[in-house]
C-alpha cells in the first residue's frame, strides 16, 4: 500500500468510526456513566480534529486540494465536483458546530458538574445535529473514494 492509500484509508476509517463511536457515547447517558460520555466524546473529538489538520497539511505538501484525486477520470466532472464540495462543505459546517458544541459544554460541565436546564436541551438536540452532521461527512467522503479510486 502507497501513502496516499494508507493516509485516504485512515481518514476514511476514522470518518466512519466517530459517528458509531459517539452514538455509543450517547447511549451511556442512559446508563448514567456521565464521565464515561464526556471522556469518549472528548477522545473521538480530538482524534478528529487531530487527524483532519494532519490531513489538511498532507494535502497541502502533496500539491494543493484535488491533487490527491487527480488521477481519476471522474476528476473534472461538473458531477464529481458537485458532491466534492457538499461533502467538504457538510464538514467544515459539522466540525464548526462539533468544535463550538464542546467548548461550551465543556464550559458548563465544569462550572455546574451537569448540564444546567436550558443548556441541557441545547445539548441534545445540537449533540444529535453533530452526530447527524458526521454521518453525512462519512457517506459523501465514501462516495468520493469511490469515484475517486474505486470506478
Ligand atoms: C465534551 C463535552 C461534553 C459534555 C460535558 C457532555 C455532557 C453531557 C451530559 C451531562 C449529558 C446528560 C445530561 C443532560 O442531557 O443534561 C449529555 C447528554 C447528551 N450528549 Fe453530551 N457531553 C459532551 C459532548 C457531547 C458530544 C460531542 C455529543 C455529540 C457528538 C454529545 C451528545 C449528547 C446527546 C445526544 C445527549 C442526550 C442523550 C439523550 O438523552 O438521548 N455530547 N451530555
Amino acid at each position: 500500500m502507497d501513502l496516499n492509500s494508507f493516509v485516504i484509508t485512515t481518514m476514511l476509517s476514522i470518518a466512519i468510526l466517530a459517528p458509531i463511536a459517539a452514538m455509543y457515547a450517547v447511549s451511556l447517558i442512559r446508563k448514567g456513566k456521565y464521565k464515561k460520555h464526556i471522556r469518549i466524546q472528548k477522545t473521538i473529538f480530538w482524534i478528529c480534529i487531530v487527524a483532519v489538520l494532519l490531513f489538511e497539511v498532507y494535502i497541502r505538501i502533496s500539491g494543493g486540494s484535488g491533487s490527491l484525486i487527480k488521477e481519476s477520470i471522474y476528476t473534472d466532472t461538473n458531477f464529481f465536483k458537485l458532491i466534492l464540495r457538499l461533502h467538504i462543505g457538510g464538514a467544515i459546517l459539522t466540525y464548526l458546530l462539533w468544535i463550538a458544541m464542546v467548548i461550551i459544554s465543556s464550559r458548563k460541565y465544569k462550572m455546574a458538574k451537569k448540564l444546567p436546564g436550558s443548556f441541557s436541551k441545547a445539548h441534545k438536540s445540537l449533540g444529535y445535529l453533530v452526530i447527524f452532521g458526521l454521518f453525512y461527512t462519512a457517506i459523501t467522503a465514501l462516495i468520493v473514494c469511490v469515484f475517486a479510486f474505486l470506478l
